[in-house]
């Protein structure tokens, strides 16, 4: 069994961050989102991963590299332009050759693994295997209809008018049998040959389609919220683990994580919440369910149910939440008068203050 994990495309809902950086390289407790489905997909026997990547490729080359640090064989394919799910399975038919394979989202977060999904599908002889989970806003995702004996009735990519409320969630099993769907099928109305339309040419097509309730927490992280959310559920489940300098008038409470080299001084960490290499809290309090990346600066601040990637510096903020502040950025008071909020935010970024 081969996969090939998605990350190329948009991430326009994570913009301004994706302007610069892949979104499946967005960390979550510290680690990129794209680590933790490579994890998943070498504890479930797999060695052989294809990567589509886009715009944002170097980066993922540089953080993934050959795959020999997951114990991975990495495979990377160029896609042109995002042109759909089913684009990506159509230009990686020489990697897959005939091959079963799972298909990984690189966006996408599961967590419990997908060593029972590969299992199942290998002894059933499928031509496809879909997981599905009830989500709240079904319009967002591939919604499937199943009818009384749990038989897939209809399979629609972004309905305005959802079936039901059973989203797709992006991890999927696959015969050679999809390569015929993926050269059969045409362009969405959004311009994307999309995977969706391909499991439903097979289920047209007489081949067997086997959908899967997913048993744990599944998120696509996408969405600020949504990736704020996977923080939090990684975070509930860290050890503490403290290998960096924490002075004396520090109080560390919860399962905090201060990795070598931290520094933390006159501050309280109330956990979980992992702060990273060479960072420095002074004078700060960091509350739960906040992830401080490396090499940033937290001072005469506070924090909480945030995610800070490397080389920032916050100052003399009170108090920072729900926020996901990306790469070398600088949030600082702003001094004397008049009294206003000073800004230089990049294109499509959000701030809300609270006046
Ligand atoms: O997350 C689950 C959903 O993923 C499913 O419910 C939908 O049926 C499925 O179409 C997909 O929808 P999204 O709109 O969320 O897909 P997105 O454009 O975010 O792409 C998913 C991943 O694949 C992401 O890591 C980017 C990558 N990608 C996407 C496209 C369109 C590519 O590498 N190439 C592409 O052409």
């Amino acid at each position: 069994m081969k996969a090939l994990v998605l990350a190329g495309g948009k991430g326009t809902r994570l913009r301004p961050l994706t302007h610069t950086s892949a979104k499946q390289l967005v960390p979550v407790a510290n680690k990129p989102v794209l680590f933790y489905g490579l994890e998943a997909l070498r504890d479930a026997g797999i060695t052989s991963v294809g990567i589509v990547v886009g715009d944002t490729g170097a980066e993922v080359r540089e953080a993934v590299g050959d795959g020999s640090r997951f114990g991975l064989e990495v495979t990377y394919i160029p896609q042109e332009a995002p042109l759909g799910l089913a684009h990506c399975v159509l230009i990686a038919g020489d990697f897959l050759g005939e091959d079963p394979f799972v298909l990984y989202l690189g966006d996408n977060f599961l967590v419990g693994g997908i060593a029972d999904l590969v299992e199942s599908f290998g002894g059933a002889g499928h031509d496809a295997q879909i997981l599905l989970t009830k989500v709240a806003e079904p319009q967002f995702y591939g919604v499937a209809e199943l009818g009384p004996g749990g038989e897939i009735l209809a399979l629609e990519e972004k309905p305005e008018h959802p079936r039901s409320d059973l989203a797709i969630v992006g991890v999927y099993t696959f015969s050679p049998a999809i390569h015929e769907a993926v050269r059969a099928i045409t362009p969405s109305a959004r311009g994307e040959l999309e995977i969706t339309d391909a499991i439903k040419w097979l289920i047209d097509h007489g081949y067997r389609v086997h959908s899967h309730f997913v048993s744990g927490y599944w998120k696509d992280t996408g969405r600020l919220q949504d990736i704020l959310e996977c923080n939090r559920i990684v975070l509930e489940a860290i050890e503490p683990d403290n290998r960096g300098t924490v002075d004396t008038l520090s109080e560390i409470s919860g399962n905090v994580v201060v990795a070598p080299g931290a520094f933390v001084e006159n501050s309280v960490i109330r956990g979980p919440a992992v702060i990273g290499t060479g960072t420095r809290i002074s004078d700060s309090y960091i509350g739960p369910y906040t992830s401080i990346g490396e090499s940033c600066l937290i001072e005469d601040a506070e924090v909480e149910y945030a995610i800070v990637l490397r080389d920032s510096t916050i100052k003399g903020i009170s108090r920072l939440t729900y926020s996901l502040i990306g790469r070398n950025v600088e949030v600082t008071r702003a001094e004397g008068v008049p009294n206003a909020h000073q800004l230089m935010v990049g294109d499509h970024s959000r701030v809300q203050v609270k006046a």
